[in-house]
């Protein structure tokens, strides 16, 4: 349902869809960055599952989601890694399509002592998920929130939103990693997750220099009226039809921050597939997305809903 008028469950079901991308995360960990032509020591490598829409997935499906994933793997170890992952997490990945003389996508990961990272994509099955697939795939039923990201084909997340927007789901579309979009992709979402750098790129202004009224203002000029602005240490401003509201951070000593934003996406799809509002979604998303940075890796860092509480009772 385009345009915002539903606070989540949808007509169409509580399940999630989650179209995205599945990459093997190959990380090494080092005291710092290397500059351009330095080299620098690292740990041993170490291969996660990770891909911003698999772990949105596994996220959500950990916590008690009913999740299914639409996507593409290579026919190789890395392509059983993820959907192993994801069967573990309790998702279903039916539609995670096994293609033939493509490698699975691989994520080149370096993590720093602060936890922060940086990270090399290349999308390999990734980018042979088509449109088509979208619009053949019986993915969709019972999905009452299509959850997107932009790490496959834009014409791939446009075909899915339009879709679920015509079947009335809630889609919940994560301008992430950043890339200007088509109109017509922002008419299909109702709800847009990005980070403060995204968002002042998408509106062009700094949004952490303007009043909340007027990043609200220039939301709507592109046709959005329910947003969550994610702003790192200074926590979450959440914009819902005319109201806006801040959720506080949740402090905690990173040792990884890898997969913390599709930690908290796969936790508002499933808090919005429930019914909630947007700001209780995430506020809860908030409390996920700090527990991934906690741990190691992107879905290996993720909690069940026992590990969340656990975490939460602890603080
Ligand atoms: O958002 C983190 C993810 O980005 C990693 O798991 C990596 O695969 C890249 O897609």
């Amino acid at each position: 349902m385009s345009g915002g008028g539903m606070s989540g469950g949808g007509a169409t079901g509580s399940g999630i869809l989650i179209v995205g991308s599945l990459n093997a995360d190959l990380v090494v960990r080092a005291e710092r960055f290397p500059g351009p032509g330095e080299t620098v020591r690292g740990s041993e490598l170490v291969t996660l599952p990770g891909g911003k829409g698999a772990n949105q997935a596994a996220a959500a499906a950990l916590l008690g989601g009913d999740v299914r994933m639409l996507g593409a793997v290579g026919a190789d170890a890395h392509g059983e890694l993820l959907t192993g992952s994801l069967r573990r997490a309790g998702a279903d990945v039916d539609g995670v399509r096994r293609i033939d003389g493509t490698a699975t996508g691989t994520a080149m990961i370096t993590v720093n002592a602060a936890g922060e990272n940086t990270i090399v994509v290349s999308p390999g099955a990734n980018d042979r998920l088509t449109a088509d697939d979208v619009r053949d795939s019986d993915a969709f039923t019972g999905r009452g929130v299509l959850g997107l990201c932009l790490e496959i084909d834009t014409a791939v997340v446009v075909a899915a939103a339009q879709r679920a927007a015509a079947d009335g789901a809630t889609v919940l579309l994560n301008l992430s990693p950043y890339a200007e979009v088509p109109d017509a992709l922002l008419a299909a979402t109702d709800v847009l997750l990005v980070n403060e750098h995204e968002a002042s790129t998408l509106l062009g202004v700094d949004v952490e220099s303007v009043d909340a009224a007027e990043v609200a203002s220039r939301l709507a000029d592109r046709g959005i009226r329910r947003a969550v602005i994610t702003r790192g240490s200074e926590g979450a401003l959440v914009f819902d039809d005319g109201d806006h509201t801040t959720v506080p951070a949740v402090p905690v000593s990173a040792v990884d921050t890898t997969g913390c934003g599709d930690a908290f996406m796969g936790a508002l799809a499933l808090r919005l597939a429930a019914g909630e509002t947007l700001a209780a979604s995430a506020a809860f998303a908030t409390v996920v997305g700090a527990y991934a940075a906690t741990g190691h890796g992107a879905q290996s860092s993720y909690p069940t809903l026992a590990q969340l509480e656990a975490f939460r009772a602890s603080r």
